[in-house]
């Protein structure tokens, strides 16, 4: 059989790289989205390593996505975060989307907890709220698992029935009822960007059966499912979708809202942190 060693050998290539620096396994990979890259300042004896010194990382040239790697304990957990990401709109192959997330796995992390910024589509959804991905639409046009598949990866049909896993669920559930508030729960459902939606799109992606509309995770969410990891995956609502509030979007409302809310956010990962510590997610 013919496939490409291509990703294989660049992940390995990273990882070689890495592991001259940190030599602990970590246990839980965490892609960090809009506002809660602080919480990978918060880990215990932290290595931070850029995504510009991993050599065959894509590096990110947004604004406020800064990216690193970083290694450490929270919780008694040992952790990877992800501080910034790549986005397909910035013109990267869906595959590059998911170098970091790869990586992050193929060092070792079982557990991926995915957090992002989102649009509520649906009208109940307000700013502020933390929703709980059950499920997801991915609408990017694209895959992550595009071209050959590398069988030291995985499969080339992954099953998504249960993409985001049901014992993450229940355990990010009863750590937030613990931390005092209610999750909200629902289906993300990933565009392109990087425009925000329009209206009719708002409309057109909550007719489908989606909460909330965003420009990243399904792809991360697919290549970790891919390589076995368990998914668990999170939203800030930052904001109404478009057309629901009487304003227009703007980046500003979107990165005020997280900073706002990310101290709720960063409680409740460490709640979900303290649950795992304590083989509850086994
Ligand atoms: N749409 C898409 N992505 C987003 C939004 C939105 O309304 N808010 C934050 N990320």
């Amino acid at each position: 059989m013919t496939h490409s060693p291509f990703q294989v050998s660049r992940l390995d290539t990273a990882v070689e790289s890495i592991r001259t620096r940190v030599t602990t396994a970590p246990r839980v990979a965490l892609v960090l989205g809009s506002g809660l890259g602080d919480f990978a300042d918060t880990l215990e004896d932290a290595v931070a390593i850029p995504f510009a010194e991993i050599p065959t990382m894509p590096v990110s040239g947004v604004q406020g996505h800064a990216g690193k790697l970083v290694f450490g304990r929270a919780e008694g957990v040992d952790c990877v975060a992800m501080q910034g990401r790549v986005h397909l709109y910035e013109g990267h192959p869906a595959s590059d989307v998911v170098f970091g997330l790869r990586l992050m796995i193929r060092l070792g992390a079982k557990i991926v907890v995915i957090t992002n910024a989102a649009g509520g589509a649906n009208p109940r959804l307000d700013a502020g709220e933390l929703m709980l991905i059950e499920d997801h639409l991915n609408l990017t046009g694209t895959s992550s698992l595009l071209g050959p598949n590398e069988d030291a990866l995985g499969p080339r049909f992954p099953d998504m029935t249960a993409a985001y896993d049901l014992k993450l669920r229940e355990l990010a559930l009863g750590a937030a009822s613990e931390a005092g508030f209610q999750l909200a729960r629902g289906i993300y459902a990933g565009l392109l960007g990087p425009s925000y939606e329009t209206p009719a799109e708002v409309r057109m992606v909550f007719a489908m059966g989606a909460d909330a509309v965003g420009m990243s995770t399904v792809l991360e969410t697919v290549a970790a499912r891919h390589m076995g990891a368990r998914v668990l995956g999170i939203s800030c609502i930052t904001n109404k979708g478009a057309g629901l509030s009487h304003g227009v979007l703007d980046h500003s409302e979107v990165t005020e809202t997280a900073n706002r809310v990310k101290g709720r956010f960063v409680g409740l990962l460490r709640g979900v942190l303290a649950r795992i510590a304590k083989g509850e997610a086994e």
